[in-house]
C-alpha cells in the first residue's frame, strides 16, 4: 500500500426534507451573499429552488442566483457567473444540481478571488490558492463532485473538456443529500449516473499497487450493492432505500474513500472527456461505451485486476486464463450496462463514425504522451481502445 493522506472534509447532511436545513448551514459557514447555482430548469419544475430559497429566508441569507446551467458546462456560463458575483461581493456559493452545476460553482469560486483568467487553472497555468466556500444540494447521483476536489469544465473555443483538482479549497463544506429528490430523474440519467460512480470506483481498483486489500474490498463490495441497487431502482424508481443507497454510492465512489493507498488510472475518464467535448454525449453514457473497450484491451494487456474484478463482481468462475475471465468479464458488465438502457458501442451512443484520429490527437494534445498507469497509453494504445469501442 502506498502512502496516502485522507483529507475529506465535506459535512453531509443526509436523508428526508434536509433540504430545509440549508440556511441553517450557510449561517454557519459564515455567509452573507450567496449565490444559487442551478441548471435547466428541474430544480424549478420540481419545487426545490423555492424551498431553498425558503429556507435562506429563515436565516436571513441574502442571495442572487444564476441558473440556465447546461450539462457539460461550459466557459461562458462561468465568466458570466464570476461578474455578476464580483458586482453583487457575493461570498458563498451554493449549487443546487448536479456535476454539471456544481463543477461550475467551483470553477465561479475560483474564478472570482483569481486575477486572472479562471480558465489559467483548468490549463494547468495556475494553482487554485484561494476560493469562496461552495456548498451543495445534490439532485442526481452521478458525478460525486458534491465531495470531490474536482471540477470539469469545456472551453467552447477548442472544445476542451478539462478537470482541475484542487481538493483543499474546491472541496464543498457541505453537501445537504435527500435521495427523495432523485425519483423525478428519467431513468436514462439514473443509469447515466450508476455508470459513472462505477467507474469512478474502478478508476481506482484497475492498479497495479500491491497490498491493497482493503481498498480492493471497499470496491467489490460498494460496485457489488450498486449492481444490485441498479436492477432495483429500474423495477421500483420511487423506492427510498434503492435511492438512498444509490446516493450514498455516489459519494462515496469519488470522495477519495475507495482509492486510498492505490496508484490510480483515470485514463478512461479522460478519453471519454474528449468524447464528450466534441461530440456532447452525457459522460456517463460515454464512459459506458470506453470502459468496457478499455477492459478489453487491458484483458490482452494486463489481465490480473479485471479478471479478479469478472470473478469478485460478476461471479466469472475462477481459471487460469485470466483472459478468458477478463473478457467473459467485460461481457457481463456491457450486458448489465445494456440492461439498465445504457450504450455500449459509439453506434448505440449515436456516433456511426466517430473521428478517431482527432480524439486521439486532442487527448494527448491535453494529457501527454502516455495517459493512465495500469498499462500507460501511448497514440497507438489509446487509438486501439477508440477502435475497440467502435465493436
Ligand atoms: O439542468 P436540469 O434541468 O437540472 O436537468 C439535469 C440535467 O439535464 C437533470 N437533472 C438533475 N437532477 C435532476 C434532473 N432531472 C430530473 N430530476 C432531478 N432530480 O440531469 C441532467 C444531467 O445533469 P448533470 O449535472 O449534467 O449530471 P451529472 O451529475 O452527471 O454531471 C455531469 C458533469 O460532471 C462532470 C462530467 O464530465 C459532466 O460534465 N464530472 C465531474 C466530476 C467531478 N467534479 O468530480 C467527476 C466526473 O467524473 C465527471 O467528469
Ligand atoms: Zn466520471
Amino acid at each position: 500500500m502506498n502512502n496516502f493522506v485522507f483529507y475529506s472534509p465535506t459535512e453531509f447532511v443526509f436523508g428526508k426534507n434536509t433540504e430545509s436545513r440549508t440556511g441553517e448551514l450557510i449561517r454557519k459557514y459564515d455567509a452573507y451573499k450567496v449565490m444559487i447555482v442551478y441548471g435547466g430548469g428541474s430544480v424549478v419544475r420540481s419545487g426545490l429552488l423555492q424551498r431553498v430559497e425558503a429556507a435562506l429566508q429563515a436565516e436571513g441569507v441574502e442571495y442572487i442566483e444564476l441558473g440556465g446551467i447546461q450539462p457539460n458546462p461550459t466557459d461562458p456560463k462561468v465568466y458570466e457567473g464570476i461578474d455578476l458575483a464580483r458586482r453583487e461581493r457575493v461570498d458563498f456559493m451554493l449549487a443546487v444540481g448536479g456535476g454539471s452545476v456544481i463543477d461550475t460553482a467551483k470553477a465561479i469560486a475560483a474564478g472570482v478571488v483569481y486575477d486572472g483568467d479562471f480558465w489559467d487553472f483548468y490549463a494547468g497555468k495556475a494553482k487554485v490558492q484561494k476560493a469562496l466556500k461552495v456548498g451543495v444540494v445534490l439532485t442526481i447521483p452521478a458525478a460525486g463532485s458534491e465531495g470531490s476536489g474536482n471540477t470539469v469544465i469545456t472551453k467552447v473555443d477548442g472544445l476542451q473538456k478539462l478537470s482541475l483538482r484542487a481538493p483543499e479549497v474546491l472541496r464543498p463544506v457541505f453537501a445537504v443529500m435527500n435521495p427523495e429528490l432523485t425519483y423525478t430523474l428519467p431513468p436514462y440519467q439514473t443509469a447515466c449516473g450508476i455508470a459513472d460512480m462505477m467507474v469512478h470506483i474502478m478508476e481506482r481498483y484497475f492498479t497495479n499497487t500491491q497490498g491493497v486489500e482493503i481498498s480492493d474490498r471497499l470496491c467489490e463490495g460498494t460496485l457489488t450493492a450498486i449492481i444490485k441497487e441498479a436492477y432495483k431502482v429500474k423495477q421500483n424508481p420511487e423506492d427510498y432505500d434503492t435511492r438512498a443507497n444509490i446516493m450514498w454510492c455516489g459519494t462515496i465512489a469519488h470522495n477519495g474513500t475507495c482509492g486510498v493507498g492505490c496508484e490510480e488510472d483515470w485514463a478512461s475518464h479522460f478519453l471519454e472527456h474528449e468524447v464528450s467535448a466534441l461530440y456532447g454525449v452525457t459522460h456517463g453514457a460515454g464512459l459506458a461505451v470506453i470502459v468496457p473497450a478499455w477492459m478489453t484491451f487491458m484483458a490482452t494487456h494486463n489481465p490480473k485486476k479485471i479478471a479478479q474484478f469478472a470473478h469478485r463482481v460478476f461471479a466469472v468462475p475462477e481459471s487460469d486464463d485470466l483472459e478468458e475471465m477478463a473478457l467473459t468479464g467485460v461481457s457481463r458488465l456491457k450486458h448489465f450496462f445494456r440492461y439498465i438502457g445504457l450504450p455500449v458501442t459509439f453506434g448505440e451512443l449515436g456516433i456511426e463514425h466517430p473521428d478517431i484520429d482527432l480524439l486521439v490527437k486532442k487527448l494527448h494534445e491535453h494529457k501527454g504522451e502516455l495517459v493512465g498507469n495500469y498499462v500507460k497509453l501511448n497514440k497507438e494504445y489509446s487509438k486501439e481502445i477508440f477502435e475497440l469501442a467502435c465493436k
